[in-house]
């Protein structure tokens, strides 16, 4: 299950699960056309997997609760989360709002906490393959380690909160074999970066030791390799092509 599934890091990510034979569930893309061109996009890569958007707003309960027991009643298994769902506005720090702010957190880190709440309360009930029910992979950012980018302060202080919350909800679900890391990305080509200005664009890029952004494909080889690693429990892993 992949929330964010529609687009970007989130779409790429599904399209390797769908390269990979495995079935694909993501959060609905809140534009119907995008939702139905993700379908499409993924039953072209394999004819053989089902695939399977409904909605999910990740920052509202009961909209997280709802996602999850649709997913039970359809009798689909989660086996493994990708949470990739995330918004990143770029506003100069003195306009950032207390609205802004707000909807930053609730997406980002309220939404984090809430998809991993129900995916975990949906793994409790499988059975055990290896040494765990399933395995949950949030999509973080570099941005809540070390950022230097007065222009996403609401974004970044999110991120940190998705960081800190890996640790601590690893101790947590470790209790009932369920897994959680983080996949923390750099700069990559999303859409996410469309309201990035310029002078932030050419500064940060300035500062990557492989001298350029990421792909989205890219990040996906690292979540799937990150979900099938053993014995990685609690993590954040930057993936940002070494950064100064
Ligand atoms: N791109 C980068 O440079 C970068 C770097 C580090 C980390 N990340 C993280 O990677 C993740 C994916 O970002 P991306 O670059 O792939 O951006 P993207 O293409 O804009 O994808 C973001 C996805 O999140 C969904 N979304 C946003 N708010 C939502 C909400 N309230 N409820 C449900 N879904 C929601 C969007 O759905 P709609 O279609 O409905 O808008 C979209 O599918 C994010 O968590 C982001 O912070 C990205």
């Amino acid at each position: 299950m992949i929330t964010g599934g529609a687009s970007g890091i989130g779409l790429s990510c599904a399209s390797a699960v769908a390269k990979a034979g495995g079935n694909v569930l993501v959060s609905a893309s809140r534009k119907p056309e995008k939702t139905q061109q993700a379908i499409a996009h993924l039953k072209a890569i394999n004819s053989a997997i089902d695939v399977k958007a409904f909605p999910c707003e990740v920052g509202q309960e009961a909209s997280v609760s709802a996602f999850f027991a649709a997913i039970a009643q359809a009798g689909i298994q989660i086996d493994h989360v990708i949470h990739s769902a995330g918004i990143s506005p770029n506003t100069e720090f003195f306009d950032q709002t207390q609205a802004e702010w707000d909807q930053v957190q609730n997406t980002n880190a309220t939404g984090s906490f809430l998809v991993t709440k129900y995916a975990a309360l949906a793994m409790k009930n499988n059975p055990v393959r290896g040494d765990f029910r399933g395995k949950i992979l949030l999509v973080t950012s570099t941005n809540g380690i070390n950022s230097w980018d007065p222009v996403s302060a609401h974004y970044d202080a999110s991120k940190a909160a998705n960081n800190l919350f890996v640790r601590v909800a690893a101790e947590k679900l470790s209790e009932d074999q369920i897994c959680i890391n983080g996949l923390a990305p750099g700069w990559i080509n999303t859409d996410l970066n469309a309201t990035l200005p310029p002078d932030v664009r050419e500064k940060e890029s300035a500062k990557i030791w492989m001298k350029r952004w990421a792909e989205p494909d890219e990040m996906a080889h690292c979540a799937l390799h990150l979900l099938t690693m053993p014995y990685l429990m609690g993590q954040v892993v930057m993936a940002d092509g070494g950064y100064r």
